[in-house]
């Protein structure tokens, strides 16, 4: 009697972390399966060793190729895995392939499965992501929501709501924990620059960073910006490898900004917390940037959080260099700005899983 927790790449590591204390905690004896989806020591191991993760009772290591690779590569091996020592429910958190993977892997196998995370939209169906939020959520049986929207969603796509519950957001659990540690590495440092004075970067959806045209445009903008205010690019290995395929980094209208490898998340929390602004794509960037007080202009055409627009920290921006010069010379000019932080984001939100899925369980 067991649940299994399912991390495959690095968004999900911060949010299994409080998860798999909360369930221990509960006595629900939880262990943690690594797909092996992300495998780098900056992408993985060291996510383990700042948050203190239970080491994995096993490792598929999937890795690197296609989605539809990643996906039936993770089916294969954890259908063994599941075979092998068989838990009571399985717990997948975010919307990465690995999450889908093992939901529709667990569902096969009759075994229940807790969404963390579920019911966010962007409506945008060429985003990979959004097919893996969907199919997850179709099947899944405990849909444990972070904002409004997600219930919403679910509502709208027929879930009945009895299988809903809004418990908040995990990873505000693992910020607020990790917060007070994170303010002493005073990152920032290490790049020569003082707290509120430089902007952060990061980007690596396929959609900014495959297309040279739209990641020119990007670059540049970037490049201008760092005039005013240093950039500090805190570059995903894929863009890294998209920048230097396309011989940007030859360029000198598009490389100047300081690009640096992926942080571990307390140097990243604190190099977050002290920035002026934060220019990202990424989903959980918006989320965390919402909590530290810093805002956020996001490069894309949607966004599946929408409650950090909604309060006013988070601003989306199309890739067109002029819309993001604008956007971020307002964003810097504008001072200190305050707003609310959405309800239950209080870390809390992992006790609350618990103890819904102690009741559920029958335990
Ligand atoms: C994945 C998730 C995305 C998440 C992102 C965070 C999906 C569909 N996408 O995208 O939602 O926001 O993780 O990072 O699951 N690579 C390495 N080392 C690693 C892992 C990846 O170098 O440890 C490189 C490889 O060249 C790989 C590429 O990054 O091909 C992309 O990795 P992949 O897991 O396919 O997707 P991400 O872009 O990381």
């Amino acid at each position: 009697m067991a649940i299994a927790c399912i991390a495959g790449a690095r968004p999900n590591f911060m949010k299994v972390a409080p998860l798999a204390g909360a369930l221990e905690r509960a006595g629900l004896d939880p262990y943690i399966i690594h797909t092996g989806q992300h495998y780098d020591e900056k992408m993985s191991q060291s996510f383990f060793d700042d948050l203190a993760i239970p080491r994995p009772a096993a490792n598929l290591e999937v890795g690197s190729g296609s989605h539809v690779f990643q996906i039936a590569e993770v089916m294969k091996r954890l259908e063994l895995q599941f075979a092998e020592r068989r838990p009571q429910a399985v717990l997948v958190v975010g919307d990465v392939n690995s999450t889908v993977a093992a939901t529709i892997t667990a569902v096969k196998l009759g075994l229940p499965v807790a969404h963390v995370e579920a019911g966010l939209r962007s409506f945008d169906r060429s985003m990979p992501e959004e097919t893996n939020r969907i199919l997850t959520d179709a099947v899944a049986d405990w849909l444990f929501t972070s904002e409004p929207s997600g219930e919403a969603n679910l509502r709208r796509e027929g879930i009945p709501p009895e299988r809903i519950f809004f418990v908040g957001n995990v990873m505000i659990d693992t910020l607020l924990a990790q917060l007070p540690k994170a303010r002493l590495e005073r990152a920032f440092e290490r790049f020569g620059c003082s707290p509120k004075s430089y902007i952060v970067l990061t980007m690596h959806r396929p959609s900014n960073v495959d297309d040279p045209a739209r990641l020119r445009e990007i670059l540049r903008a970037v490049t201008e910006l760092n005039r005013a205010s240093p950039v500090l690019f805190v570059a995903h290995p894929r863009t890294r490898g998209r920048i230097m395929q396309f011989g940007f980094d030859r360029d000198p209208e598009l490389n100047g900004f300081r690009a640096i490898e992926p942080l571990g998340y307390r140097s990243m929390l604190s190099l977050n917390e002290s920035a002026r602004l934060v220019v990202t794509d990424s989903g959980g960037i918006q989320e965390e940037t919402t909590v530290l007080g810093v805002p956020c202009l996001t490069i894309r055409d949607n966004t599946e959080r929408p409650i950090t627009i909604e309060v006013g920290s988070n601003r989306l921006v199309s890739h067109r260099t002029k819309a993001i010069l604008a956007a971020a010379t307002e964003a810097l000019s504008a001072g200190e700005k305050s707003w609310k932080i959405p309800e239950k984001w209080d870390g809390k939100a992992s006790e609350r899983i618990a103890e819904v899925l102690t009741t559920l369980l029958g335990k």
